[in-house]
Formats: C-alpha cells, structure tokens, sequence
C-alpha cells in the first residue's frame, strides 16, 4: 500500500494475520530484506514492511531524519489500521529508527528487535565520512555507495549471488534518497541513555561475522538492556534476516511466541 507523507509516496506491503510486526530495514537497502522473514511469520503474525523513504519503492525527498523516518514508518502502520501496539524490528539503521520509535511513540510499542544495530550517535570522524558519501553519491550515483558497502555487508562466505542481488538493490535506490539517508545517519541521535529506559521485551540478534557492527558491541548492548534476550547468528554478517533466513525466522519467531 502507499501513503502520501511529508511531500513523498511511501511503500508498505502488509503481510499475514495477528501480532502486527514492524520490519525495518537497513541503509541503503529496501523492504525485500525481510521477504523470508515476513514468508516465514505470517500465519501468526501481520508483518508491516516498509520501504523506507528514498528506498525500494518510495519516494524521496532530498533530506531526511531518523525521526522523519519514525513518524513515517508509525504513520503508514496507522494507515495499515495499526493503531495498538506494534513489536518494533530493525537492522542497523532500522535499529536506530526502532530506538527513535520507542522514544516517540512509548505507548505503541510492545516490544523491540534490534537487530545488527549500534546504540551511539556518529563520532565527528563519522559524520564527515557519511557527507562524503552523500556528496559521491549525488555526482557518482549510489552505485557508488554499493561499491563502498557491499564487501562489509556480508560474511565472506555468502554466496555470490546474494552478493549480486543486494549490490543490485543498493544501486538502483535513488542517489537523491541515498545522500539524504547517508546525512540521516550521520546526525543520527544518541540512543544510549535509552538502552536504560526500555522496558518492553527486547530481542538483540548479531551475526557473528558482522564486520559493520560486531557481535561482541551487541552483546554488551544487550546486556544493558533489562530482561534483554541475545542471540548471535553463527556464520551471519551485516544481514542475518538473508544470509541465514532460516535460523533469523526461528530465533525472531521464537521470542515472538514467547511474548503471548
Ligand atoms: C545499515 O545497514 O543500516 C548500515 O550498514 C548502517 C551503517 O552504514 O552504519
């Protein structure tokens, strides 16, 4: 479904029936993340994935927060009939959304995945790093960033083809939406004192190869978090939900039975 939002029209599939579930994936990738996942969970559960702003099938406008991206993804759960509590999931910049989500929305949210994500705001060094990609990004186009991201994105042992298919994805999201994002990320807020406030369930899943955020920052996050559950996917890097579909679905499908 589309829902026009702040000057853009933005992608939402809506999958399944139960517990809604709010997918979020990652920078610059698109909603096709969690297909398996979504395939995986939705006869018990309503799996809500969008396609964040400037990626997959939305539209971009030329800047973007992480709070624009929160009031987007609750807005166009809204317009889905969502109006209770959601569980909230998402990887790496998903994570950061998820974290954005919980401080705006408290009462909306009845449970949080954080997935391959970090809690910190960017360091200077950082933010200075993702400007230059935006500017390359905006005269090179984002194969630009594909190129930068797609050898850190997987483990070394994932095939090919998966190598293939998300460089392809990466490529074809919109440079205009990509800088925009590249920026977002760069001014992302700090969610460490957060990690004290949550008190909902929370799942943290790392990949145990993740080169991008490594497990061990995981677990320590996770431990932070009161009642957290950890979980490290063996032989998974940046994007466990597609590297080890398998394994992600039942690790995530577990905690979620478990939520009753
Ligand atoms: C993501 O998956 O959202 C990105 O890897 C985040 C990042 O570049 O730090």
């Amino acid at each position: 479904m589309i829902t026009h939002l702040a000057g853009a029209d933005l992608y939402m599939d809506a999958r399944g029936h139960g517990r809604p579930v709010l997918l979020v994936h990652g920078f610059p990738l698109s909603g096709e993340l969690w297909a398996e996942t979504a395939a995986a969970l939705a006869d018990r559960y309503r799996c809500l994935v969008p396609d964040l702003r400037g990626h997959g099938r939305s539209g971009a406008t030329a800047e973007v927060s992480i709070g624009r991206f929160a009031d987007d993804v609750m807005a166009q759960a809204e317009a889905a009939g969502e109006t209770g509590r959601l569980v909230v999931v998402g990887l790496s910049m998903g994570g950061a959304i998820a974290f954005e989500v919980f401080r705006r929305y408290r009462e909306r949210v009845g449970g949080l995945g954080l997935v391959c994500c970090r809690a910190t705001a960017e360091t200077a060094e950082g933010r200075a790093k993702r400007e230059e990609l935006a500017q390359v990004v905006l005269r090179r186009g984002s194969v630009a960033a594909a190129e930068a991201m797609i050898g850190n994105l997987l483990a070394p042992v994932a095939a090919e083809s998966l190598r293939a298919k998300w460089k392809g994805i990466m490529s074809a999201t919109p440079a205009v939406g990509v800088a925009a994002a590249a920026r977002a990320l760069g001014s992302r807020p700090d969610s460490l004192p957060t990690l004290a406030a949550i008190d909902v369930p929370t799942l943290v899943v790392a990949g145990e190869r993740d080169a991008i955020t490594p497990s061990a920052g995981m677990r320590e996050m996770a431990g932070t978090i009161r009642g957290a559950r950890f979980v490290e996917i063996a032989g998974a890097g940046h994007l466990p939900p597609v590297e080890r579909p398998r394994e992600f679905a039942a690790v995530l499908r577990g905690w979620l039975d478990g939520l009753g």
